[in-house]
């Protein structure tokens, strides 16, 4: 489709008729940065940022899947996240919490499947335990895949697959010469899902902050400078569309 407003950016409605001239990317991951500078910059606390973007997790969960994305990856928390003051650590652990349990009854309306992935560990009990009752309730749709990177680091993530293929070599399941790409990728917490094709980082730090560090091999990378709580649709097909017009050559030629 040819844009017809020229020079000028194209508005939401034509981004997204041209998003819809080719297949929607498989797989979208998002690096959801800028919730505390969104906040500083208002002379409000930084949680106050952390709240709102979690308004827009639930704008762009429905752009995904109504664009019929079949995984999304939102990073909520990293195994680095620990190191910020307890009463904002605390905070996210219980914005978690909430809103993917407010959130269950559009989850099953839609037909999402929530997976958390990320280490169990340090992760409060009944954070744990909310975090387990939805990801049961969704277990059985058949939709997009949500997947929450929480508590997540993807150096953990390897060295929780590697664990578990040595653990199968020491009860003798496993020979070392099996252990290939397709084997690594099933022991991953995303074991089974089509690395990303995009992924997206907002508030502009050019930088992988320890997010899927196998699954990124061929990742698509776009940077964008707007912060995460004022991240829309809009960037969305933005991202999008500047992902379908990059031509993927995966090392050929
Ligand atoms: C992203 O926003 C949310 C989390 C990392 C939990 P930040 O809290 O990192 O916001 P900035 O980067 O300080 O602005
Ligand atoms: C990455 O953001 C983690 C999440 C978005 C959850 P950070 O704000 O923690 O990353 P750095 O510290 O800028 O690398
Ligand atoms: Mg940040």
């Amino acid at each position: 489709m040819a844009l017809k407003s020229g020079n000028v950016a194209p508005d939401e409605t034509e981004l997204l008729e041209l998003v819809r001239t080719q297949p929607a990317p498989q797989h979208v991951a998002v690096i959801m940065d800028g919730n505390g500078r969104w906040a500083t910059r208002r002379g409000l606390p930084r949680v106050a940022g952390h709240s709102e973007g979690v308004k827009a997790a639930r704008t762009i969960v429905r752009a995904a899947d109504a664009l019929g994305i079949r995984y999304l990856t939102l990073y909520a928390f990293s195994s680095e996240n620990w190191s910020r003051p307890s009463d904002e650590v605390s905070m996210l652990m219980s914005l978690l919490e909430r809103s993917i349990h407010r959130e269950l009854p559009e989850l099953m309306a839609r037909n999402v499947r929530l997976r958390v992935i990320g280490r169990a560990e340090g992760v409060p009990h009944e954070v744990k335990r909310g975090i387990d009752n939805v990801m049961d309730e969704t277990a059985g749709n058949t939709g997009m895949t949500l997947f929450m990177a929480f508590n997540y680091g993807g150096r953990d993530e390897l060295v929780d697959a590697c664990r578990a293929l040595a653990r199968q070599v020491q009860a003798g399941e496993l020979r070392p010469d099996d252990i290939d790409d397709g084997r690594i990728a099933r022991a991953l917490y995303t074991g089974g899902a089509p690395d990303p094709d995009l992924l997206i980082r907002t508030s502009g730090e050019m930088r992988i902050s320890n997010f899927l560090l196998w699954q990124i091999a061929y990742t698509e990378l776009w940077v964008t400078p707007v912060l995460w709580p004022d991240f829309g649709t809009h960037d969305l097909y933005r991202a999008i569309v500047e992902y379908q017009r990059r031509e993927r050559r995966f090392g050929g030629v």
